[in-house]
C-alpha cells in the first residue's frame, strides 16, 4: 500500500510519479570504513567531499533537478547573441505569464538576483525585515552594511509546533518596526517557501496583509521566489478557499501582491543554474539594469547563456504541473512519515522540499556551539552514504558586530530531496540510515573548529571531532 499522503487519492493513478526514467545515471557505492576515510579527509564538512564518494545526495534541492525532455530539446533552441537573444524573449514572456511581472533581468543564480536588487534598493545601516532570510541573503544584506531582521510568526519558530503556514510574516511585528524605522526599512521580503524554518509555506492571507503594510509605509515588498510553486500548492492544500483555484492562478495572486521577486531558479526553475530578479516597475527596473549590467552581464543575457534561458523558460511552465506537484510533496511527505514514526524529532508539519530534522532534540545533550546539526550530518554519511545539510549555528555565521556565534532559534538537519531524481526506495535508505543513527545517539561527538573562514563558513570549514564534555563545562546555549 503507498503511504497515508497517497492512500487518500482516489485515484490510483496519482500514486505513481507522472514522468519516466529516460536516462540513468550511476550511484557511487561505498563501505562504512571506506566513508569514514573519505569523510576524515573532507575535514568532517560534507560539502567538501567529492561527489563520487556519495551514494544519496540530499546536502540540497539546488541546482540538482532532472530536466525533462522538454528542457533538453529547448536547450538546443538557444539563441546565443549577445544582445537581443530570442532566448531572452522567451524567458521574459515566461517569467511575465507565469509570475506576472513584465521586467526581468536574468542572474547566474539566485544570490546574483540579491546582490542586483540590493544595490538597487538597500544603503548603508538601513533594515530589511524578512519572514527568515536564507543564509545568502542575509549575507548580502550585510554586504551592504544593512541589518536584516527575521520576523517570522512565533509558530514558525518552534519545530515542534503545528501550524499550516508556519512561514508566515507576523504582521503585528512588521507594522511596529515599520512604525518605528519606517522612513530606514529598505524593503520588505517574504521568502516562500522559507528555507530555513523547514520549506514552510506563507499563507495567500499573510502575503496580501503584508503587502498591505508595506504599502501603507511605502516600502516595496519582494518575493524571495525560489519555491514559489510548492508554496502555491500548500495553499492550494491548506487555505481554505483555494482548493478548486488553478495554480497558475494562484501564483499570479501571490505575485500580485509584491513590486516583484527575486528567484533562484536552481529550485522552482527546474533547471541546474540560473536565476533573475523581476519587476513591475518600470523605473525599478531601470536602476536596477544598471548593476545587473555591472555584476552579471548584458540585459538580455545577465548571468546565462541563451541555452540557459530557454531551459528555465520551459521548467518555469513545467513546475506548475498539479501532478508533479503532488508527487514531488507526496516523496518528501513519504520520508518525513517514515521517521515520524521511528520517534525521531522532526519539523512538524512537513515542509515542500525536505525533511528537516530537529537536531536540538535528536541530541539534547549537545549545545549549540557543539554544532548538534552538524555531528548528525557526519553521522548520517557514515552511516549510509547519505549526505544532508545542517541548518544550525555554522550555517548561521558570527555576528559581524560582536563576532559571536549568531546562535539560530533551532538546530536542523535538512535532508533536502532534489526534484525527479531519487525514487521511493533512496527514501526508504534514508530513513534506515537515520534510524541507525538514532539508535547509537549518545555515542555521537561533538564538532570543533579546525579552519573557520569569515563569510558564508559553511561552505569551506574544516573540523575536527571531540567526544562530549561534561555538561558543566559547556556553553550556556542549549540548543535542545
Ligand atoms: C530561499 C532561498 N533564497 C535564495 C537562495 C540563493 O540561491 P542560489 O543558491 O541560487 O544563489 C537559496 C538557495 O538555496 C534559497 O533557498
Amino acid at each position: 500500500m503507498p503511504h497515508r499522503g497517497l492512500a487518500e487519492l482516489s485515484e490510483p493513478l496519482a500514486w505513481a510519479e507522472p514522468y519516466r526514467t529516460k536516462m540513468v545515471e550511476a550511484i557511487p557505492m561505498t563501505t562504512r570504513e571506506e566513508r569514514k576515510r573519505f569523510i576524515a579527509a573532507a575535514g568532517y564538512n560534507p560539502f567538501r567531499l567529492r561527489a563520487d564518494q556519495v551514494s544519496i545526495d540530499l546536502l540540497t534541492d539546488s541546482g540538482t533537478a532532472a530536466m525533462s525532455d522538454t528542457q533538453w530539446s529547448a536547450l538546443m533552441q538557444g539563441d546565443e547573441s549577445y544582445a537581443g537573444s530570442r532566448s531572452f524573449a522567451r524567458l521574459q514572456e515566461a517569467v511575465a505569464e507565469v509570475l506576472g511581472f513584465p521586467y526581468v533581468l536574468p542572474t547566474h543564480q539566485g544570490r546574483a538576483a540579491e546582490n542586483v536588487l540590493f544595490h538597487t534598493l538597500v544603503q548603508p545601516g538601513q533594515i530589511v525585515p524578512n519572514n527568515m532570510h536564507f543564509d545568502t541573503t542575509k549575507a548580502h544584506v550585510h554586504n551592504r552594511r544593512a541589518r536584516p531582521v527575521n520576523l517570522v510568526i512565533p509558530e514558525g519558530r518552534d519545530p515542534q509546533k503545528p501550524h499550516p503556514f508556519k512561514g508566515n510574516m507576523d504582521v503585528d511585528a512588521l507594522e511596529a518596526l515599520l512604525e518605528k524605522e519606517g522612513a530606514n526599512v529598505a524593503l520588505v521580503m517574504l521568502t516562500v517557501t522559507c528555507n530555513n524554518n523547514g520549506g514552510q509555506p506563507v499563507s495567500m492571507e499573510n502575503i496580501r496583509s503584508v503587502s498591505r503594510v508595506a504599502r501603507r509605509h511605502g516600502v516595496p515588498l519582494f518575493l524571495d521566489a525560489a519555491r514559489f510553486a510548492e508554496n502555491a500548492y500548500f495553499i492550494k492544500q491548506r487555505e481554505p478557499g483555494y482548493r478548486d483555484v488553478p495554480l497558475c492562478d494562484i501564483v499570479r495572486e501571490m505575485m500580485g501582491y509584491a513590486d516583484g521577486c527575486t528567484m533562484s531558479a536552481k529550485k522552482d526553475g527546474l533547471v541546474n543554474i540560473g536565476g533573475f530578479v523581476a519587476f513591475r516597475d518600470e523605473e525599478l527596473y531601470r536602476r536596477a539594469s544598471q548593476f545587473g549590467i555591472l555584476y552579471e552581464g548584458f540585459l538580455t543575457y545577465g548571468g546565462l547563456s541563451g541555452r540557459d534561458m530557454e531551459a528555465l523558460a520551459a521548467g518555469l511552465r513545467e513546475v506548475l504541473d498539479e501532478h508533479y506537484l503532488a508527487a514531488r510533496t507526496g516523496q518528501v511527505r513519504y520520508l518525513w512519515e517514515q521517521l515520524d514514526a521511528l520517534g525521531i524529532p522532526l519539523v512538524t508539519p512537513v515542509g515542500g522540499h525536505g525533511v528537516y530534522v530537529d537536531a536540538g532534540r535528536f541530541l539534547p545533550h549537545f549545545r549549540h556551539d557543539d554544532f548538534p546539526g552538524w555531528a548528525l550530518s557526519v553521522a548520517l554519511y557514515e552511516e549510509a552514504g547519505v549526505r544532508a545539510c545542517e541548518i544550525g549555528t555554522v550555517l548561521a555565521g558570527r555576528n559581524p558586530e560582536t563576532g559571536e556565534h549568531d546562535y539560530p532559534e533551532q538546530e536542523l538537519l535538512r535532508l533536502a530531496i532534489p526534484r525527479r531524481v531519487y525514487s521511493y526506495r533512496h527514501m526508504d535508505v534514508v530513513a534506515e540510515g537515520l534510524r541507525r543513527v538514532w539508535q547509537r545517539r549518545e555515542e555521537l561527538p561533538a564538532y570543533r573548529f579546525v579552519y573557520e573562514p569569515p563569510v558564508l563558513r559553511h561552505f569551506t570549514a574544516t573540523f575536527a571531532p571531540e567526544p562530549i564534555a561534561a555538561p558543566a563545562s559547556r556553553s550556556t546555549h542549549p540548543a535542545g
